[in-house]
């Protein structure tokens, strides 16, 4: 009888632990180690996690996204951006992954402009391009860390002095980027700066998707706010044309897989070896507007991009060739993953017609993007 009764209390005991709701964890931010930079500075990492359990993990390092994990549709968290798993990898690193680019981001054509009759040359990177800011852009600068973290929203600061003259560009300036991590599920990056001298600018984030774990990202299917964008010459510098979308591969306002005519024999394509374009958003300029959404049918996974730019880059990962051995001794290859960087159009120090990049002293640059993640039946 006693017996019973003990067995029976156990039940009830476990019984309880089993039953007890999971607590829902609250928002937060974690400061880690991750090594050393080239020069033996220390680079930290900073982990931001809403109350869903979303995580984006931060470093001072090129204020680089070095991890990113979402649900899929059955609630499993995975990783769904491009990287290393240490330092190492990032400091050897080409591609740009999950990088903060400028001053410039993409292609100044010749490494040249002019800006109120003076002529500027820049570090050419790119062939006789300058590309993402030149030899030693923001993705190689180590960038100071401040917790703005408010209630149910962590946030972390990165403020980079870049001082006049570097590679090229004029002007102290004082650049800015914070990540906040929203219980909307959103991921949040804003930028501002200011400068002491006329400038160009225009930063981006170059963070590689692959919302499904697969070995390529073309069954992902892409939307795209765009009713034109910019055609390219051989350097992939825009010809200054603002082509229409319609009946070519480029057409994105309709869902389409990105696979699905990456290969056709369109001369534009055969140009970037892929997609690696700029296309010129439809929202009003500096309105936070719809730009993109991304698909993936395996897990769900979608992702949606806001910003306050007039264009986005989609590049669909043509130059990864297999030599990179990412997280996890992940081989990224060709197309293993896509960006859509937000952004003013390449080469716009050069191009008039173009939305202008110029910033002047007393003037405040601000550019917002928010990449909001959720998982479909
Ligand atoms: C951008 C460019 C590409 C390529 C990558 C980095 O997206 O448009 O041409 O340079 O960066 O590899």
């Amino acid at each position: 009888m006693m017996l019973r009764f003990a067995a029976a209390v156990v039940c009830l005991m476990i019984l309880g632990a089993c039953s007890k709701p999971e607590p829902i964890p609250s928002s937060k931010i974690e400061k880690h180690d991750f090594g050393k930079n080239g020069s033996g500075q220390d680079v930290d990492l900073y982990t931001l996690t809403n109350s869903k359990g979303i995580e984006a993990g931060v470093i001072t390092y090129g204020a680089r996204l070095v991890s990113l994990k979402t649900p899929d549709r059955d609630g499993h968290f995975a990783d769904i951006v491009l990287g290393y798993d240490k330092i190492d990898g990032y400091l050897k690193d080409t591609a740009y992954l999950g990088a903060i680019v400028g001053r410039y981001g993409n292609r100044i054509a010749k490494g040249k402009f002019k800006l109120e009759g003076q002529e500027y040359t820049l570090a050419r990177n790119n062939g006789d391009n300058s590309l993402h800011g030149g030899l030693k852009g923001f993705d190689k600068v180590m960038w100071t860390a401040r917790d703005v973290s408010t209630a149910g929203a962590p946030g972390i600061e990165m403020t980079y002095l870049s001082p006049d003259g570097e590679e090229g560009y004029p002007g102290n300036l004082m650049m800015k980027v914070t990540y906040t991590l929203t219980d909307n599920n959103e991921l949040k990056i804003e930028y501002t700066a200011t400068t002491d001298k006329p400038t160009v600018l225009n930063p981006t984030n170059h963070a590689y998707f692959n919302l499904s774990g697969e070995k390529d990202i073309l069954s992902h299917v892409l939307t795209i706010d765009a009713d034109r964008f910019t055609p390219v010459d051989s350097g992939l510098i825009p010809t200054g044309e603002l082509k229409s979308v319609q009946d070519t591969p480029f057409d994105f306002r309709k869902p389409t897989a990105i696979g699905a005519r990456i290969e056709d024999n369109n001369p534009q394509l055969k140009l970037g070896g892929g997609y690696d374009h700029n296309f010129v958003l439809n929202h009003a300029e500096k309105d936070l507007g719809f730009a993109a959404r991304v698909n993936d049918p395996k897990s769900g996974r979608v992702l949606e991009i806001q910003t306050t730019e007039p264009g986005i880059q989609f590049y669909s990962g043509n130059f990864l060739d297999g030599t990179i051995h990412g997280k996890g001794g992940a081989v990224y290859g060709k197309r293993s993953g896509f960006c859509l960087e937000t952004q003013h159009f390449p080469d716009s120090p050069n191009r008039p017609d173009f939305p202008s990049t110029v910033l002047r002293p007393n003037d405040r640059f601000t550019s917002t993007t928010v990449l909001k993640f959720s998982a479909a039946k």
